[in-house]
């Protein structure tokens, strides 16, 4: 597997435990490729399979690509791979807004992983059904007992300039959710696109295993202010694992927000 960039020391404070600066986009998706099939291999040797919550918007599109690659394609075992959403747009898979849609063109196609691994939120349907069906997919697949919450191997976020993650937008009533696993957001203002979402819930991405934000651009780098050095809670700054592992990789773009050394 590639080598991939140099990484940056530790940010001190708080629940994050790892943040890693890499010169760009492709260089932070060669790391979280590495880490992806590391986590996987770990799960599948761990307990039988990996499970993970793959992040929408266009961050994450390298690293997709980077896993159909023969440097990973071959690296894990697909059949044992099942992969689920962190978040949808409330329209069909085969629309041009689709978080399903993009996975679907940069990696479905080029992987041998059986159908029924796939799954995704069924964004054509109503929002309040389709959030109870996943709800439903997670409890058929997780059949949680302790906690009762579904607990992924791996949950892969991306953040927005405003410092939204998955489909939860700041000052929404979302953020407070306890019980609800799966919960339709109405999406009105920036950023686009305006749509009714689907999004996992916090307290099922902080039972996660793992938690990886892949940000970049320079676009980001306010919001990473915002979060490490402000201390503002917004809703990517909220992502605190209960007992998993929390991982930010960031471009320098992005991480031009991080407080100084
Ligand atoms: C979505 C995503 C969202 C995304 C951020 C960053 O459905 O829009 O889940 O949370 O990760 O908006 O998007 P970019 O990677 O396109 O900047």
């Amino acid at each position: 597997m590639a080598g991939c960039g140099e990484l940056a020391a530790n940010v001190p404070g708080g629940a994050v435990n790892e943040i890693y600066s890499y010169p760009d986009n492709q260089n932070v998706a060669c790391a979280a490729a590495d880490e992806f099939v590391r986590l996987a291999n770990e799960a599948i040797a761990d307990r039988g399979r990996f499970s993970v919550a793959l992040a929408g918007g266009s961050t994450p599109k390298e690293l997709y690509h980077l896993l159909t690659t023969e440097d990973y394609r071959d690296e894990l075992d697909w059949a044992q791979v099942y992969l689920f959403w962190s978040d949808e747009r409330n329209v069909p898979p085969d629309h041009h807004d689709s978080n399903y849609g993009i996975v679907r063109y940069a990696l479905l196609e080029y992987v041998a992983i059986p159908e029924a691994n796939v799954h995704r939120m069924r964004g054509e349907n109503a929002p309040l059904e389709a959030a109870t069906e996943y709800h439903d997919q997670l409890d058929r697949f997780f059949q949680p007992a302790q906690a009762g919450l579904p607990i992924f191997d791996l949950v892969l976020l991306g953040m927005g300039s405003d410092g939204h993650t998955a489909s939860l937008f700041p000052d929404d009533p979302t953020l407070q959710e306890a019980q609800r696993w799966v919960v339709a957001v109405e999406h009105t203002r920036p950023p686009p696109p305006l749509v009714t979402r689907l999004t996992l819930t916090l307290p099922v991405i902080n039972a996660a295993r793992n938690v990886i934000f892949l940000v970049t651009g320079e676009s980001k780098a306010e919001a990473v202010r915002r979060i490490f050095d402000s201390g503002e809670r917004l809703p990517a700054g909220m992502v605190r694992p209960e007992q998993g592992r929390l991982v930010w990789m960031l471009d320098e773009a992005a991480a031009a927000g991080l407080p100084a050394d």
